[in-house]
Order: structure tokens, then C-alpha cells, then sequence
């Protein structure tokens, strides 16, 4: 086989075999397709697209280009669940304790962050001495144990991914749905849940900015989840303003155990809740999604959801003592209000903006490499739907000895975009693709 031929076939979009698939996998993963074929093979296929049975395997051939979880030895069924990134995204270190709490084996791998979206290995280690990496056997003893862990996914999980998107990022091939479908599905598969619930956010903050490729993206990976004989299941939901308030590590840290206090944002509570009760549907725990709802909620009330966090984080080496204290968590040593400059509703928060704003701060990394600082960030305290009145507090940044304030307050202050007519509240559920809509 030649890559030369396997690009060619694509540029005319002809369908290719299994096999050359994972030829282009299999040989770029081990250096043995040079980066120029890898860069004109990805255009070729952003320009022509794959068929569901070559996007199956193209997710197929990088899940096993490295380490596979077996999951086999944890009773139950195995539910993951996957966001495509969001701004104040801490919706894992909400809706692991509560459905694990309601029975679901839960054993994430996660990421750290990167750009202007937050990555629940970094919120995670604002607490003091949380680890994020364990061996193999302690990680399946803990979600044997507790029916939950997390852990920071190594380099060594889709290799294959890791390799193709360093290169898409370069080569101007990211915005393919079938690629972003095969490279978070490869994630998903190589870490050996049973089922998997996805969160497709759209807006302005997400990778997806319109609602018709949010449901494209949604149905592809629903598609490749059941080729691969994983029940899938994805809700697409709103990113026209950051989930909750907080956006910043630890502050992040703070609202998720208000939340599973039952005393969190609204959009944050419904979005767990309706992951939650597709997680509980997917592991055979409560198929009724009212049922599941009202059991979700009185696992919130009762305390139990919150009770397991505080497992979950002592077992992984943390002080349970950040869930009662919060100033034991990372603090900021500056609080600077960010207020109006005139009056009106507000229409939308630009997320992507906000998510810069708190990167600027130090929340975030500008490259792999940046170090973050866990206290900084940013507090909304206005969302869409609120009127402003002009000099009114919109939203806090937490601040360590930085200098550019003026210009971080002002990236919030245009992220506001505020009309004269009050604003319709929208559902932050959008819609939902299952196998049957396939
Ligand atoms: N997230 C991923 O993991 N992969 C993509 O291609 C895009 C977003």
C-alpha cells in the first residue's frame, strides 16, 4: 500500500477500505508517513468528508494506536460523558458524585485546559492534595469502591489523535465535522466505558456556532458510538453565555459544591441534571427520565450527592475539608468590580470572550506549556435575561498582582451585549440525538 495512492483515492472521494485506513493511522502514529502526506491526506478529506463507515473507522484505528482501558473487572455499566468545551464547563465535578451516587460507575479519564475553555484535571487540582494520576489498579479499586474516579488522561490514550490534531491545528483542518467526530469519539473508546453521554455545546463560545452543525456533529458521533457497540447518547445545549457564574479554577471548585449543596446556578443544576438522567437511563439504573430527575434531585437535597464529592476527593489524597471551608481552596488576593457603561438586558455574554478575559487573569493557558494561577478568575453577576442599570456591578475579577485590569475589565464589558427590549429566556437544553434519530 502507498499513502501517495490512499491520498488520491480521497482527493477524487472515493470511498476508502478499512485497511487503508489504518495504514494512514497506523504509519502516521509510528513515523512512518511523513507529516507533508498526513497535511495533504486531512485536506483532501475536509474537503470530500468520509461516509459513516469510514468515520467508524477511522475512530476504530486511533482508539487502538495506544493503551485501552479494560473496564471489564467493575460491575455495572461503565458511563462516560464528554463536553465538547465550554466556558465555566465544571459540570464533571457535579455530575460524577451525583449519578455516582445514584449507583453509575463513573471512571473518567480527563484533560487539562487549553485556549480559552477550562479542563476539570486543572479545577481538580485547586484542591489541596488532590492527585490526578494513580496506577492502573488503584483507579479501577476506587470506582469499584466509591463508583467514581478521575484521572488526567496520559499521552499514551489515542496517540494517534494527539499527533493528527497537533497537525489539523496547523493545516487549517480542525472545522471538519467527521474529524472532530473521530477524534473525540477515538478519546472516548480507547477509554473503555460501556456508554457514553455527550454534551455538544453551540454558541458563541463552542466549537460548534450554529444549531444545524451542533446536530450534525451530535448525529455523527451518536453514529460512530453505535457502530462501535457503545450505547451513545447527546444532548446539545446552549453556550451563548458561560454555564454558571464562575469561570477560574478553584472559583470554578466553589460553585460546583454549591451546586451539589442544591444551591447552585439554575442553567449549571439543569444541565447536570439533564446529563445526569441520561447517564442514569444509559446504565440501566432508572430508564424514566422522571424518575431519574426526581431521584437526582433528592440525592442534591439529601446531601448524599455532596457527601460523595467529599469521598471521592479525600480517597484521591485531597482536603474533603475544601467542601465546608472554602477558604481552604486557592484565594485571590484582589477583588476588582467590573460596572456598566450604560443600561439594557442582557442579549448575550460572549463566552469565548469571557473564557480569554479569565486566561488574561492567569486562569488559563496561552500555550501547553503556561503555567496557571488556580485562584484567579472571573465571577459573573449578571446573566442573560438580567437588566443592567449603567455603574452596575456586571461581574468580579479575582485578580493576583496583575496589570492589565483595565484591558481584562474591558474585554468583559464588550463580551456584555446588552439591548433596550427585555429578553426571552431560552432553555439551555437544545435538543437531544439518540440511535433512533439516526
Ligand atoms: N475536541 C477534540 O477532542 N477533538 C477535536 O477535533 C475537536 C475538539
Amino acid at each position: 500500500m502507498r499513502m501517495v495512492d490512499i491520498i488520491l483515492k480521497k482527493r477524487r472521494g472515493l470511498e476508502l477500505s478499512s485497511e487503508e485506513i489504518d495504514f494512514f493511522v497506523q504509519g502516521y502514529t509510528h513515523d512512518k508517513i511523513p507529516d507533508y502526506q498526513a497535511a495533504a491526506f486531512l485536506m483532501a478529506a475536509f474537503f470530500q468528508g468520509f461516509s459513516p463507515r469510514e468515520t467508524g473507522d477511522l475512530t476504530i484505528s486511533m482508539a487502538r494506536s495506544g493503551d485501552q482501558a479494560d473496564l471489564s473487572g467493575i460491575p455495572g455499566i461503565k458511563v462516560d460523558k464528554h463536553s465538547t468545551g465550554g466556558v465555566g464547563d465544571k459540570v464533571t465535578l457535579i455530575v460524577g458524585p451525583l449519578v455516582a451516587a445514584a449507583g453509575v460507575p463513573v471512571a473518567k479519564m480527563s484533560g487539562r485546559g487549553l485556549g480559552h475553555t477550562g479542563g476539570t484535571i486543572d479545577k481538580l487540582e485547586s484542591i489541596p492534595g488532590f492527585k490526578v494520576t494513580m496506577d492502573n489498579q488503584s483507579f479501577l479499586e476506587q470506582v469499584r469502591n466509591l463508583k467514581l474516579a478521575v484521572v488526567a488522561q496520559t499521552g499514551q490514550l489515542a496517540p494517534a489523535d494527539k499527533k493528527l490534531y497537533a497537525l489539523r491545528d496547523v493545516t487549517a483542518t480542525v472545522e471538519s465535522i467527521p474529524l472532530i467526530a473521530a477524534s473525540v469519539m477515538s478519546k472516548k473508546i480507547a477509554a473503555g466505558a460501556d456508554a457514553i453521554v455527550l454534551d455538544v455545546k453551540v454558541g458563541s463560545g463552542a466549537f460548534m456556532k450554529n444549531p444545524s452543525d451542533a446536530f450534525s456533529l451530535a448525529r455523527t458521533m451518536v453514529e460512530i458510538g453505535h457502530r462501535l457497540g457503545r450505547q451513545t447518547v447527546a444532548l446539545i445545549t446552549d453556550m451563548d453565555q458561560p454555564l454558571g457564574f464562575a469561570i477560574g479554577n478553584a472559583l470554578e471548585v466553589k460553585e460546583a459544591i454549591e451546586t451539589l449543596r442544591d444551591n447552585g446556578p439554575a442553567d449549571l443544576k439543569e444541565i447536570c441534571i439533564c446529563l445526569g438522567c441520561e447517564m442514569l437511563g444509559l446504565a440501566g439504573i432508572e430508564k424514566d427520565q422522571l424518575a431519574a430527575r426526581r431521584k437526582l434531585e433528592d440525592l442534591l437535597k439529601s446531601g448524599a450527592a455532596l457527601n460523595k464529592l467529599k469521598e471521592f476527593v479525600q480517597a484521591q489524597g485531597g482536603n474533603p475539608q475544601v467542601v465546608d471551608h472554602f477558604d481552604l481552596l486557592p484565594q485571590a488576593s484582589d477583588i476588582h468590580q467590573v460596572t456598566a457603561l450604560t443600561d439594557g438586558y442582557v442579549r448575550e455574554i460572549q463566552s469565548e470572550q469571557v473564557g480569554l478575559a479569565a486566561m488574561w487573569l492567569g486562569a488559563g493557558r496561552a500555550t501547553k506549556e503556561s503555567v496557571i494561577d488556580l485562584a484567579v478568575g472571573v465571577v459573573l453577576r449578571k446573566k442573560v435575561g438580567d437588566f443592567v442599570n449603567k455603574g452596575e456591578v456586571i461581574a468580579e475579577l479575582h485578580v493576583n498582582e496583575n496589570k492589565e485590569i483595565t484591558k481584562v475589565a474591558d474585554m468583559l464589558r464588550q463580551a456584555y451585549v446588552l439591548q433596550r427590549e427585555p429578553v426571552e429566556a431560552k432553555d439551555i437544553l437544545l435538543g437531544k440525538v439518540t440511535k433512533e434519530d439516526l
